[in-house]
């Protein structure tokens, strides 16, 4: 049995909408065939992009998408991706298979599939191979109302009126594959970059630098130290990976219990990450001006057997769930500082909550906790404490339960509980206080930690009603069924 306390008279920050944001890149079949289809495709599209994907992801109310990349963003040349699509220059995608890339997808089908999606676009640009000009005349391009050389062509490519773009990201991981910088010089090319990145007109550009891999501290602390005062966020990459990301790095679909419990336990690594990044971060900027936003992460595992092993794609079920979903939970407790994620990748690329193939189209598992969780958007964080016991295997033990709950303005409380155990339905005790009994609804994500949804069936994880909870004054019980995510949502 695990006791909850929820403290609903005690408002905190707002959980930020973006902390439900995703990630594209052009690797494998995440832009081309998983978004991007082209106009002549027998595939239902609206200027090329597809219905069906949209329209799931408008569901979802994806608020932020970030592309081109990770590593492809740092030999991405925009002004390859722009003009007649017959006449764009081709290039190498050297990251990512060696393919030959024909930039048919580019600044305005990017920005046509934000429109589409309803949400912001977040825009990663070129610091290992390109040049400051290069990058300040994207912005221009982008962002200028005015009439100058590059929004002439901006307009003859049939774009009069700029588009508003907020977040901008000065290359990525350029600790590694974004140029194996030092933090040291990265921080003076931040500096310098940042300062031929202009507002234009309305538009007020957020900086985002290239944050840590996971637990490089030092990185952080310098990037913060010398370059601090000029960003507006540092960007923090973790994976979860079950075994060892240069060797076997583990099954999507053919785990163990104790694979099962490692990976929950390296996903909720997480927390410790924010909180020491945290820390530094609080020296240089203590007013929590500089956002830390986690624009990489979730579940790596070997691609799928068959597959090209550069694509990452890879299956998802109820284990990539609760690895969301309790990550989801961390983010929303940290979300003072945390202020964007971005799950990586959007559709057929690692933890995604998309897959395609040829016409069909599948919700993954992961896809149903951005679905229940998406009640947290926006919504003010409310306090909770949770008293569990530890459930897993040896060396890998990890608390049952897991929860965070918030407020919206329309007055709702929603409170998200996971419980991780295999085999142990939990009786959970809510106690809410400052709250009345009112009317409660509630839904569950649940099923084997294997279940997945394939597109011979893609029906079989679903959201579901729940009703296994009992109701009094200021308390709710619920019984939480083994490997599930609930949501229970109530008027304040
Ligand atoms: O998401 C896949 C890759 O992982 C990204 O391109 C890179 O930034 C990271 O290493």
């Amino acid at each position: 049995m695990s006791r909850i306390i929820v403290h609903a008279e005690h408002l905190l920050n707002k959980i930020s909408k973006n902390i439900y944001g995703h990630f594209s890149e052009h690797l494998g079949h995440c832009i081309y065939g998983g978004i991007y289809v082209g106009e002549e495709s027998e595939i239902a599209n609206v200027n090329g992009i597809r219905t069906d994907v949209v329209e799931a992801l408008r569901h979802i109310r994806v608020p932020v998408l970030r592309w081109p990349g990770g590593c492809f963003a740092d030999e991405y040349h925009w002004k390859d991706g722009i003009g007649p699509k017959r006449k764009r220059k081709k290039m190498v995608n050297s990251n990512w298979g060696g393919l030959v890339e024909d930039n048919s997808f580019g600044t305005h089908e990017f920005l046509e599939l934000c429109r589409q999606v309803g949400c912001e676009p977040y825009i990663n640009g070129n610091l290992g191979s390109g040049t400051v000009r290069e990058m300040s005349e994207w912005v221009e391009y982008l962002t200028f109302p005015g009439r100058s050389p590059l929004t002439r062509l901006r307009m003859r490519n049939g774009r009069e009126q700029p588009w508003k773009v907020k977040f901008f990201g000065i290359g990525n991981e350029s600790w590694g594959g974004g140029g194996n910088m030092r933090p040291e010089y990265y921080s003076d090319l931040f500096r310098r970059y940042q300062t031929y990145l202009k507002d234009f007109g309305g538009n007020k550009l957020f900086k985002i630098a290239s944050g840590p891999n996971e637990e490089d501290y030092r990185w952080t602390d310098t990037v913060m130290k010398l370059a601090g005062p000029y960003m507006d966020a540092i960007a923090l990459h973790y994976y979860t990976v079950p075994g060892d990301f240069n060797n076997v790095k583990g099954s999507a679909l053919d785990f163990t219990e104790a694979e099962y419990y490692t990976t929950l336990k390296k996903a909720l690594k997480m927390e410790r990450l924010i909180e020491k990044h945290t820390q530094i971060m609080d020296r240089y900027d203590p007013s929590h001006r500089v956002a830390l936003i986690v624009d990489e992460w979730g579940t790596w595992y070997d691609a799928e057997p068959g597959a090209n092993p550069q694509f990452l794609f890879q299956q998802n079920s109820m284990r990539d769930a609760l690895v969301a979903a309790l990550t989801l939970n961390i983010f929303n407790r940290h979300s003072d500082r945390v202020r964007m994620a971005n799950i990586a990748q959007m559709v057929n690329v690692l933890q995604s909550v998309i897959l395609t193939e040829g016409k069909k189209m599948v919700l993954t598992p992961t896809y149903c906790i951005y679905d229940l969780f998406q009640a947290h958007q926006d919504a003010a964080l409310i306090d909770s404490d949770v008293q569990t016991k530890e459930v897993g295997t040896q060396g890998a033990l990890i608390p049952q339960i897991s929860v965070s709950a918030s407020r919206n303005e329309a007055g709702e409380l929603n409170l998200t509980i996971v419980n991780t155990s295999l085999d142990e339905t939990d009786l959970a005790e809510c106690r809410i206080l400052g709250w009345e009994a009112g009317r409660v609804t509630a839904s569950i994500l649940t099923d084997d930690s294997h279940a997945y949804n394939s597109f011979a069936s893609p029906d079989t994880v679903k959201i579901r009603a729940f009703d296994r909870l009992t109701v009094k004054k200021g308390e709710i019980t619920a019984e939480i069924p083994p490997c599930s995510v609930v949501r229970i949502k109530t008027a304040c």
